[in-house]
Parts: C-alpha cells; structure tokens; sequence
C-alpha cells in the first residue's frame, strides 16, 4: 500500500456563480471550469511542494456529469499524461464518491454498503472491493440533496440548499409536521423523495414563516429515516457489517447522527466520508486513481467522456 498523504486538495467552489439562478447553470459550469482548471492546477502543484514531472499519474472525473464539464477535466488530464509520458485515469464520479470514506484508513477497501448521497445520486451499494460493486437501489425519482435542493428553493433559502435546511433546522421540532416516508417498507433498497417535496409544497399555504425551523427540522428528519432505516435493511440484505456514507448530503450532521444510532443499534460499523471530502473534490478522484494504478488499471487516451456512466 502506498502512502496516503494528501499534499494538497484545491476546490475551486462555482456556488457563487451559480446562486443568482438557484441551481447549476450548465454553460456557467463549463466556462468556469474553463476559467479556474489551469490556475487551480498550478496551486494545487505549488501548496503540494512537487513538481509536475514527479507526478506519477493523471486523472479526471469521465462522468457521470455535465458533458461540457467533463470535457474539460478529462482534456486537461489527457494532455499531462501525454505530455508528461505518464498513465491517464478515467474515473467514475460515483466510484470517487464511494471510496472516499476509506481515505484516512491505513488498510485496504473492507467489504461495505455504500449509501451514496448527493445532488445527482442517491444509491446503495454492496461493494466486495475496489472495482467490484453491486447496485442494490437507487432513486425512482429525485436524488436526497435535489430534494433538499428544492425544498429550500420553495422556502425561500439560498443555494445549495442542504446547508441552507440544515442551518435552518437548528432547534425546530422534527416532530412537528407528518411528513411522508416513502417506500420504507417497499421491500426492496430504492428511494423517492418527490413525494416528501410535494407534501411540503401543499404544507406551505398553511404555515407561516415562524414554521420555517419546525418544517426544516421534519423534512430533514423525514428524509434523514429513509436514508438510514433503508442502508441498514440493505446491510442486512448483503450480509455486512461495514456501512459507508459518502456524497454531498453526508455533510449533514443529522443524517451522521441518526446513522450512528441506527447502525449502532443494529451491531454495524458505519464509516463516513471527512467532511473536507463529501461535496464534489479531486481528492477523491485522486485517490480512487491510486487504488486503480495499484491494480495495474490505465485509461487509453482515445477513451470518450460519458456524462451518464454507470458505477457497475
Ligand atoms: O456530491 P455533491 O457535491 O455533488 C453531486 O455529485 O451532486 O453533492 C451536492 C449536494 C447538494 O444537493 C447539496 O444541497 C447537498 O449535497 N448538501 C447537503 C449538505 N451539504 C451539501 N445536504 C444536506 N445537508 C448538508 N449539510
Ligand atoms: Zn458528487
């Protein structure tokens, strides 16, 4: 196993570009992507103390994503690689995501189920070891960080919007209103949060803007039971004992709590992602490519971007 230093993580954030429309614009993305990639590199190289020509591999995120985002990423890789003479990576944005609470361990991947939550993605996998994964389930509808997304766009609160709930549930009551917890004895490991979104839509002319921190608190809850009761069922299902959670939402400390809880309860060991590391970063595609360069894995350079890949 080779070391495990992070020399440096650069995260140029777009959040501020993106808040005046309320969500991702995707040509902002790319023009910014564009913009920020040459410079964040020459940080990033400059903070970690090396020299480009010391590098031993290089990688890119190659979907799933916005197209016109991932071309740039995967473009800027491709060029070092072949200008340097050193492998190219293509990483799957999931697969970054679902090794990224192994970062810190001084041991290999353990055999896991992977609650994958973010802006795009919620999804549960059994995963054996690195490259070697099962989808258990996924979404039917909306992923739990666009729930959160759109729930405090209808609220009035800022862009992200997980953050924004999570501030503005401090102290409410998550008892307050019965909001939906769908599927959560469909039987099976999928998701949908696009009824818990309208509920609150229908909430809304009936409450007043002193609700506001009670119905953040029971949405937060609400969405927070599936998420758990959901990732332990599915552990019990594929027979582990690990749990990991990874992707934007598992910043959410109310989803880190209940989860401990529950998977305490249940006799489960539950790993999450650093918090440095849940959002969107390079650290952990990084770190995904050197646990693919140790199995002997590279990516031809003619390899296409795929901004609807699949994990497995
Ligand atoms: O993994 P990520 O950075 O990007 C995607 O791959 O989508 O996740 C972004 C998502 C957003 O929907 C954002 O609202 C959510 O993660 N998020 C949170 C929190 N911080 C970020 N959701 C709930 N609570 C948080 N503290
Ligand atoms: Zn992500």
């Amino acid at each position: 196993m080779r070391d495990r230093e992070l020399l440096a993580s650069e995260v140029a954030s777009q959040v501020a570009a993106h808040q005046p429309y309320g969500g991702v614009v995707p040509e902002v993305a790319s023009r910014h992507h564009l913009q920020h990639a040459p410079r964040l590199l020459k940080r990033t190289i400059e903070r970690a103390g090396i020299s480009l020509g010391e590098v031993d591999a290089f990688a890119a995120t190659s979907g799933p994503g916005l197209a016109s985002s991932l071309m740039i990423g995967a473009s800027l890789a491709k060029g070092l690689a072949l200008g340097f003479g050193k492998p190219y990576l293509a990483i799957n944005h999931l697969e970054g995501h679902l090794l990224s609470p192994f970062f810190s361990s001084a041991g290999g991947i353990e055999p896991n189920v992977s609650l994958i939550v973010s802006g795009g993605h919620t999804l549960l996998v059994d995963v054996h070891g690195v490259a070697d994964y099962r989808i258990m389930g996924r979404t039917v509808d909306d992923a739990a960080g666009e729930a959160f997304d759109k729930v405090a766009k209808m609220l009035g609160l800022g862009y992200p919007g997980g953050p924004e709930i999570e501030r503005g549930a401090a102290g409410g009551d998550p008892a307050r209103f019965d909001l939906p917890r769908s599927m959560l004895h469909s039987g099976d490991a999928n998701f949908s949060f696009s009824g818990l979104k309208t509920a609150v839509r229908y909430l809304l002319p009936k409450v007043s803007s002193a609700d506001t921190r009670d119905l953040c608190a029971s949405f937060q809850r609400a969405v927070v039971d599936v998420l758990v009761a959901k990732t332990i069922a599915a552990a019990r299902v594929a027979r582990r004992r690990l749990v990991t959670v990874s992707g934007g939402v598992s910043c959410n400390k109310e989803l880190r709590a209940q989860m401990a809880l529950g998977c305490d309860s249940a006799g489960l060991e539950v790993r999450f992602a650093e918090s440095g590391l849940c959002t969107d970063n390079a650290a952990m595609i990084a770190f995904a490519a050197m646990l693919r360069l140790e199995r002997g894995d590279s990516t031809p350079l003619t390899a296409e971007i795929d901004p609807n890949l699949a994990l497995a």
